[in-house]
């Protein structure tokens, strides 16, 4: 068992936790004073030599994302928050939201004083209600408190949180769906570039970071970047939020550092699978990032770059463990089911792809299914998200990158469990 400290989510067992006065008690605030102090570009440098990298699912800089927005002064600048979560396997924003949410006002604040924005937004998920409800009395605590409004804490420096609840839809997570939706209308995500740097919410310079990502930002501002890279892996660095879940003891959220590896996550922090039963399979980083077999889990740290190099993500952290009981075959039906609901119908690929993999694989988890499904599905798989080739930089051959969500795990079923497929199409095929 590691003797990291949690740093995120330290006070989250303590009483009223979640309040303003709670948050100050225990030093909340301080790092918003000393960024007020500083100039904005020297906010973003600190935090570009931090190499914090997003926690939303692509893992992306967060000070190279920030310096990205042009200072030209022309157009207002937007932050959002992205609290939209709803990849499955995925439930670390909503412990944040819940324990620590001044934690993450201060990051906000923090970010959108960098970026020079003064009006940000937290888009929440529709079904995190009492979420919601909290954070109206989070945000009403801080104007009261002078951490946001006019004048913030005696400088001259004016923000304003709008927060906006989203209505169920999976792809408004995705940046620039995410966008649409804040705007009014439909849940569309918009072909890139341009990046939401440039013309994001309404057309205008727009930041969204992951809720996890700008908790991050008073600890670094604190401590130094120093500090939060001598935590794991320093290219991707500091402490992370993974959540467990599936046929383990003790499933739950475990703050530990990034890099720490996967049969610890499994076997220490979460009790080892249920049952006494052989560990089968595990998606590292929620439904959208390839699975892997057991002999890998074993064996790989939970890092962005060590999860790249055997081809799948870290994503949004959300380890789904799958024992020996598990019928992969169906399990990969639910997943494709899941992306064919969810895909906004904008892309034929994503559109009529995802339903045919749910046909192809209904057909053989009922009995019709013959040796040509298995190619079949491949071929789908690489017409939606193409071949998984990290080196290439750019995979896809839709919009977004629901595409890929949809075609990497699909693929990596039956890739790597390929005798199970098989073994419900031979007993089809010698029936018949
Ligand atoms: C289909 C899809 C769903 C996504 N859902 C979420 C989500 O629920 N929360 C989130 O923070 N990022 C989500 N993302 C990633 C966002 O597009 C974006 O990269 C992220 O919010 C940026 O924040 P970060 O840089 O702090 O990670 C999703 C991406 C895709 C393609
Ligand atoms: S890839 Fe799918 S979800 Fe993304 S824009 Fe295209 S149709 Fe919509």
């Amino acid at each position: 068992m590691s003797d990291f400290q949690p740093i995120l989510t330290e006070h989250i067992h303590q009483k009223e936790c979640h309040t303003l006065s709670f948050y100050i008690s225990v030093g909340g605030y301080s790092a918003l004073e000393k960024v007020l102090a500083m100039s904005a570009d020297d906010v973003i440098e600190l935090v570009k030599a931090s190499n914090l990298r997003g926690r939303g699912g692509a893992g992306f800089p967060a000070g190279v994302k920030w310096s990205f927005i042009p200072q030209d002064g022309e157009k207002p600048k937007y932050l959002i928050n992205n609290a939209d979560e709803s990849e499955p396997g995925t439930f670390k924003d909503r412990l944040l939201i819940n324990k620590t949410p001044h934690q993450i006002l201060e990051g906000m604040i923090i970010a959108s004083y960098a970026i020079g924005c003064n009006t940000a937004f937290i888009y929440i998920r529709g079904e995190f209600f009492k979420e919601y409800q909290l954070l109206e009395k989070v945000v009403a605590e801080a104007y009261e408190g002078n951490f946001l409004g006019k004048g913030i804490l005696g400088s001259d420096y004016d923000l304003d949180v709008v927060i906006h609840r989203g209505a169920g839809a999976y792809i408004c997570g995705e940046e620039t769906g995410l966008i649409e939706s804040l705007e009014g209308k439909r849940g569309w995500p918009r072909i890139k570039p341009p990046f939401p740097a440039i013309e994001g919410y309404l057309k205008c310079p727009t930041v969204v970071n992951n809720v996890e990502t700008l908790s991050n930002l008073p600890h670094i501002i604190n401590r130094g970047p120093e500090w939060f890279k001598s935590i794991g892996p320093e290219k991707g660095p500091g402490p992370k939020l993974f959540c467990v879940s599936g046929n383990v003891n003790s499933p739950g959220v475990f703050e530990e550092p990034m890099g720490i590896p996967l049969k610890d996550l499994i076997f220490d922090l979460a009790g080892g699978i249920k049952d006494g039963n052989e560990l089968k399979a595990v998606f590292p980083g929620g439904s959208s990032s390839a699975i892997l077999t057991a002999e890998e889990a074993l064996s790989v740290n939970m890092d962005f770059d060590s999860l790249a190099e055997i081809k799948t993500m870290l994503g949004s952290a959300g380890v789904i463990v799958m024992d020996e009981k598990v019928d992969m075959v169906q399990a990969c039906l639910n997943i494709a089911r899941f992306y064919a609901h969810e895909s906004c119908g904008q892309c034929t690929p994503c559109r009529e792809g995802t339903a045919w993999l749910v046909k192809i694989l209904t057909r053989i988890t009922s009995g019709d299914g013959n040796s040509n499904d298995i190619d079949m599905i491949l071929e789908i798989t690489d017409n939606i998200g193409g071949l998984i080739d990290f080196s290439k930089g750019s995979f896809g051959k839709t919009i977004c990158p629901f595409g890929e969500a949809v075609a990497w795990p699909v693929r990596s079923f039956v890739e790597k469990f390929e005798n199970n497929f098989r073994q419900y199409i031979s007993q089809e095929e010698s029936v018949t």
